[in-house]
């Protein structure tokens, strides 16, 4: 039962029931990215044996989960969100053995191991996807979505691909860039891949498809793991006849293969058959999602537990979308998370974030990685977990790490990045990379992928070989060893926020609700559960800023600052340069 109250003239709050909690809701959650997390083999790409070498590290931050980035087999095409075998381990990043170590090192340190997995779409190289193309007569036959598109003009010399006088199927988009459908010369045959051309959509509509998700993913959660963080996964289900999208769209066909026809009903069947099994946590990457279908995706009656989604991450995308930059606001910041915070706070459940893989370090994004990099760092780190959800911290996000710099296209290793970059050119007859180095270096998923920076020697402590990608040149003064060794860093605050969060269940299950959702500087909001509130105030200016807070309590007690001198206010509260308070009254 939820309650509805109004509480100034235009927001409106649902109150949180009572809630039983589950042991993810009271997490914050760790990602490692093993690719750059830590080498211990001097391949300078991160390894298992590596992450377990920092769990003290982990440990001693206070996290109480590890969400680990693929490390099955894998051609790495997408850096491991490729799977050529879901019961292995990719060699370069160790041993199955060395996996059993990091779960078990892990849970002997009371944290939990969710794993990553991409089963929308697999490898090429899945032996199910060579089957299928080999023999379309054999059980695999029908794994994949496979079509024999249209006919085309053969006069018509264009970009798409296939066979001369044949077209794809329809107008869909590759999330990489192009059509998302690839020909393939044995089976003489389009099969879709709403990725790069290497990772072939699964047939969910197939019984077996979804018979052998369900074995693999058994397979896992009895070996001991703690959860599945479920990549892309509204995108499983595609409507019959495979419509044309709106050729105008931002990424072409989505309208038709987000939140599919099918897709609550094949997650039920995942929910009934796996999942409700098994005391897991799964958070399901939702690409586009709204409020309201993050609500059915991880209400009461839901199959997951909670839902990434992205409004706040795409506010800064341009016109023309993603490889574009836009303006954005505070107000706007402000109007989405808070959409979000009343929109799931009577069902469903927020998987909080910034930063990812696949986003660029949140300081150089909407902070200030210059001048005010520690005060902004520590900024977003206090909105983060003052929310309500389940906060996720990437690698590096907890030092304050920043975006670094691409001196060509040379430099980037990203496929995402490289197909849509070149296009771009391409289509705007580009030939410079200067003129289009703004864009990349605010939008590459790259940003996010530079080795963690663990010291400040020349590898940053990440690798004693030559690493995959260069180590930001600021881990001299950006890195683990220093920032543990000093108080007022960005890594102790976020520790301190951490610890704060575990001991304050208002932070996590209270009710929120925003005040002055106009201010073009300040974002300040109260959570409240029972007896206690919770004031957070946050000046996302450079400069200072003061505000009267209504009804706030002159007794209140200041929980915690980003900077060291704060006092408990009576009357106006004066904000310096991204001053973050949070009160308790
Ligand atoms: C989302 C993942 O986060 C991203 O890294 C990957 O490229 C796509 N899904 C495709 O699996």
């Amino acid at each position: 039962m939820t309650d509805e109250r109004t509480v100034s003239d235009d927001t409106t709050l649902a109150v949180a029931p009572d809630v039983n909690a589950a042991w993810w809701q009271d997490a914050v959650v760790y990602q490692v990215y093993p690719w750059s997390f830590n080498d211990s083999d001097g391949d300078g790409i991160g390894d298992l044996a590596g992450i377990i070498e920092r769990l003290d590290y982990l440990e001693w931050l206070g996290v109480d989960v590890v969400w680990l980035n693929p490390v099955y087999e894998s051609p790495q095409v997408d850096n491991g969100y490729d799977i050529s075998n879901y019961r292995a381990i990719h060699d370069q990043f160790g041993t199955m053995t060395e996996w059993e170590r990091l779960l078990d090192g892990l849970h002997d340190r009371d944290m939990r191991l969710v794993m990553d997995l991409a089963v929308n779409h697999t490898s090429d190289e899945h032996v199910w996807f060579q089957e299928s193309r080999r023999d379309p007569e054999s059980r695999f036959g029908d794994y994949y979505i496979w079509r024999l598109g249209r006919e085309a003009d053969p006069s018509v010399h264009d970009s798409t691909p296939g066979p001369p006088g044949r077209a794809p199927p329809n107008n869909w988009e590759s999330h990489f860039g192009g059509s998302a459908w690839a020909w393939d010369d044995c089976r003489e045959a389009y099969y879709l891949h709403l990725y790069h051309d290497r990772q072939p959509d699964l047939n969910w509509a197939n019984p077996a498809v979804r018979e052998e998700i369900y074995e693999l993913m058994e397979w896992w959660l009895e070996k001991g793991i703690d959860g599945f963080r479920l990549d892309v996964i509204n995108l499983i289900s595609k409507p019959e006849g495979l419509p044309d999208g709106n050729p105008d769209g931002d990424w072409v066909g989505s309208e038709h293969f987000v939140d599919g026809p099918q897709a609550t009903a094949y997650l039920d069947e995942l929910h009934e058959r796996v999942l409700s099994r098994y005391d897991a946590m799964t958070v399901g990457e939702l690409p586009d999602v709204s409020i309201q279908g993050a609500r059915e995706y991880t209400g009461p009656d839901g199959p997951l537990d909670m839902a990434f989604s992205f409004d706040h991450v795409q506010l800064d995308f341009g016109d023309s979308g993603r490889w574009a930059i836009g303006d954005w606001s505070l107000p706007e910041l402000k109007a989405v998370l808070s959409g979000w915070q009343t929109g799931l706070a009577d069902g469903g459940w927020s998987a909080l974030f910034f930063e990812n893989h696949d986003q660029p370090r949140i300081v150089s994004r909407f902070g200030d990685d210059e001048r005010f990099r520690h005060a902004s760092a520590t900024l977003f780190a206090t909105l983060l977990l003052t929310l309500r959800g389940t906060p996720f911290v990437y690698q590096g996000q907890e030092l304050g790490m920043t975006n670094p710099s691409f001196e060509s296209l040379d430099a980037l290793r990203d496929v995402d990045t490289i197909r849509n970059v070149r296009m771009l050119m391409e289509e705007r007859g580009i030939t410079d990379y200067d003129e289009i180095r703004e864009l990349v270096e605010h939008r590459t998923r790259d940003n996010a992928r530079t080795p963690m920076q663990w010291d400040a020697t020349d590898r940053a402590g990440f690798t004693s070989g030559e690493p995959w990608m260069p180590v930001n040149p600021n881990h001299r003064e950006i890195n683990v060893a220093d920032a543990q060794a000093r108080p007022g860093s960005v890594l102790q605050f976020y520790r301190r926020l951490i610890d704060l969060r575990a001991e304050t269940p208002t932070l996590v299950h209270g009710d929120y609700e925003l005040l002055f959702p106009n201010h073009e500087s300040v974002y300040a909001y109260r959570r409240r559960l029972d007896d206690e509130t919770i004031l957070v105030v946050l000046n996302f200016d450079d400069g200072y800023t003061s505000i009267d807070v209504p009804g706030a309590d002159p007794d209140a007690t200041l929980l915690l600052g980003n900077y060291d001198d704060t006092t408990t206010p009576a009357g106006p509260l004066d904000l310096r340069p991204f001053e973050a308070r949070i009160y308790e009254r």
